[in-house]
């Protein structure tokens, strides 16, 4: 077989294998090699000797320092436990935000929790700040669909908005279109009447037309002045503040379809001590009451 001769001359030197006329030298390893490998395996004699090792039948060999990871992370747990647990049994029996409030520590650390616990489970519907998007009320303000205080948030954390909780807030605004209850004549007068209410430009005429037809079908939920309620989750109608948004084409899609937002129940998902730092967090983003 032909050799390649810029590699020099043959020697017979080789270790005898032959690949497609490759062969190979039988050169000593370099000294860095040998001592290298040498190291790494008193190194994984010592570590043998020291650490758990060896797979067994019942278990593994535990090494002379019974090292273990899983032991270190539970023990690392526990101290966290131990660390967080007088913060939480104080959460746990809190009933006023002010008790809260007037704790530095407790009220730092209620707020991390919350804050932690609204990015993992809230902001996807109320934006990261809470500063929401429509049809997702914004939680920094201080207009409540369901009221503002703390016990009215926990309330509404804790049952949701029509989530079929039997405890949820219910209240339904009608599709009055679309369920044929007003004439579309009579909701475009009524358009005119909200965005006249939020102090907005609308036919005065129109406007006029439907303040009877607010009184017999809105007012009841709205209230007579559409200052809303928030017994019934009714929106503030005078205000600038707009969940579905406050132009002709939104007010006319949520009079014509109702709009029935939803909200999920956290009870069950969430323990009550997030719930409350929930509440807490929530209400102290700006406009609890
Ligand atoms: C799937 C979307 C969704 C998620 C997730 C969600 N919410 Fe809501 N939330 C809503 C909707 C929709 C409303 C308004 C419902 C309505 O029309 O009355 C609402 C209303 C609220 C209200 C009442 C606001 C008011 O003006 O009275 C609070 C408080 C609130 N959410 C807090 C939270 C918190 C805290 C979380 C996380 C645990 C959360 N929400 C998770 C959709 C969501
Ligand atoms: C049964 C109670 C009820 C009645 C009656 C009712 N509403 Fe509502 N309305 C609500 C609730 C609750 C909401 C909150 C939105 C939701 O359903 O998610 C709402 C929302 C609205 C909104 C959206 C406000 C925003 O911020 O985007 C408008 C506008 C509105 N109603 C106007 C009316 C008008 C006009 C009438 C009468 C024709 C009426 N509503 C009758 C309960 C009612």
């Amino acid at each position: 077989m032909a050799r390649n001769d810029k590699r020099g001359p043959a020697t017979d030197d080789t270790t005898g294998h032959e690949w497609d006329g490759i062969r190979e030298f039988n050169n000593p390893l370099p000294r860095w090699w040998v001592l290298t490998f040498y190291a790494t395996v008193v190194w994984a004699i010592v570590y043998w000797v020291f650490m758990p090792a060896w797979p067994g039948l019942t278990g593994y060999t535990k090494g002379l320092r019974n090292h273990s990871e899983r032991a270190n992370v539970a023990a690392d747990i526990a101290r966290l436990e131990a660390a967080r647990g007088a913060s939480i049994k104080r959460l746990a029996a809190v009933t006023r935000v002010e008790e809260v409030e007037n704790d530095p520590d407790l009220l730092q650390f209620t707020l991390a929790a919350g804050a932690s616990i609204f990015g993992d489970n809230c902001a996807t519907c109320h934006g990261s700040g809470g500063q929401g998007f429509p049809g997702y009320p914004n939680l920094n303000d201080d207009s409540w669909l369901w009221g503002g205080s703390f016990a009215d948030i926990k309330q509404t954390i804790r049952y949701g908005i029509r989530s079929g909780h039997e405890k949820a807030h219910v209240s339904v605004m009608q599709a009055f279109g679309r369920d044929g209850l007003l004439p579309p004549e009579t909701i475009s007068d009524l358009v005119a009447h909200v965005i006249r209410l939020s102090g907005g430009e609308a036919d005065a005429a129109a406007a006029a037309r439907a303040a009877p037809v607010f009184q017999q079908q809105c007012a009841a939920c709205h209230g007579p002045a559409g200052k809303g309620d928030p017994l019934q989750g009714a929106p503030d109608l005078t205000d600038a503040i707009w969940l579905y948004g406050g132009d002709r084409k939104s007010i006319h899609t949520t009079l014509t379809n109702g709009r029935a937002g939803v909200m999920p129940a956290w009870e069950g998902r969430l323990t009550q001590d997030q719930i409350t730092a929930l509440a807490v967090y929530v209400h102290d983003l700006g406009g609890g009451q």
